[in-house]
């Protein structure tokens, strides 16, 4: 039985102060949740040292939004696994959607980063998933094996408790259009066999969460599917009641 994995991406979004107010508003509503679903919050950089205060000694880990791929040197802004580690994360989100196309992350970039991550002991969940036009031509599942392969073939992954598989079909991100369970299970189910080809008996103990507009209205039902095991929260994450539902869903 994998653990359900719920983590709340907080995007470009508030600053120090109100970072802070929200992880203690989630410390207090979540209360012993914790315990039974893996959570895990990722502020802007900026707030990750207040949030970092907030959560330390909680069941809440932290994750950073981004990483590069280098441990130090002349890379003007970015930022390395050594210094979100040092700054209390455990987890970077990596190869979500709004870097691969508003920034232009190319799939080797992405494994690059997960590499980095896990030889500097830092958890990674990384994303994949297709565009309106390349699900419409059929193309989805071609994208996310692409993507997949590229992320995890010859992965050197010893803890398979410290990856995560985020499928996030980039129409349903901040649209409030989220995939149908139907939808979601279908590609979750094939990346669950991807997963196998390439890491064999590791693949049943991955995580595989969904991302698009998920809200305390559709946890329920998302979570109902076999190979759907918690979510990557967008909007939603942003207001501790929603998320505080999402958790308490996961962890019944
Ligand atoms: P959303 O974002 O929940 O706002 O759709 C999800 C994500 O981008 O991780």
């Amino acid at each position: 039985m994998r653990k359900r994995f719920i983590a709340g991406n907080w995007k470009m979004n508030m600053l120090q102060g109100e970072a802070g107010e929200l992880a203690r508003s989630m410390v207090q509503s979540i209360g012993d949740i914790a315990e039974r679903v893996d959570v895990m919050i990722a502020p802007p950089y900026t707030s990750l040292g207040a949030v970092a205060e907030v959560v330390r000694d909680t069941k809440i880990m932290l994750g950073a939004q981004n990483v590069f791929w280098e441990d130090k040197g002349a890379f003007t802004g970015e930022i390395s696994p050594g210094m979100i580690a040092d700054s209390g994360c455990g987890w970077a989100i990596v190869g979500h959607s709004e870097r691969r196309f508003i920034l232009g992350e190319t799939d080797e970039m992405v494994r690059k980063k997960i590499d980095a991550c896990l030889r500097n002991g830092l958890k990674v969940v990384v994303c994949v998933g297709e565009t309106l036009e390349q699900r419409e031509s059929g193309e989805t599942i071609e994208v996310v094996k692409r993507q997949t392969d590229s992320a995890l073939s010859g992965l050197d992954l010893k803890d398979p408790s410290g990856l995560v598989i985020a499928y996030e079909p980039v129409w349903a991100i901040g649209t409030g259009k989220h995939a149908t369970p139907d939808q979601a299970e279908s590609v979750h189910g094939t990346l669950r066999e991807i997963t196998g080809n390439i890491l064999s008996d590791l693949a049943g103990r991955i995580r595989i969460v969904y991302g698009g507009s998920v809200n305390e209205g559709n946890i329920k039902v998302l979570l109902a599917e076999e190979n759907i095991d918690g979510a990557l929260v967008g909007g939603a994450s942003l207001k501790s009641d929603s998320m505080a539902e999402i958790i308490r869903t996961a962890g019944d």
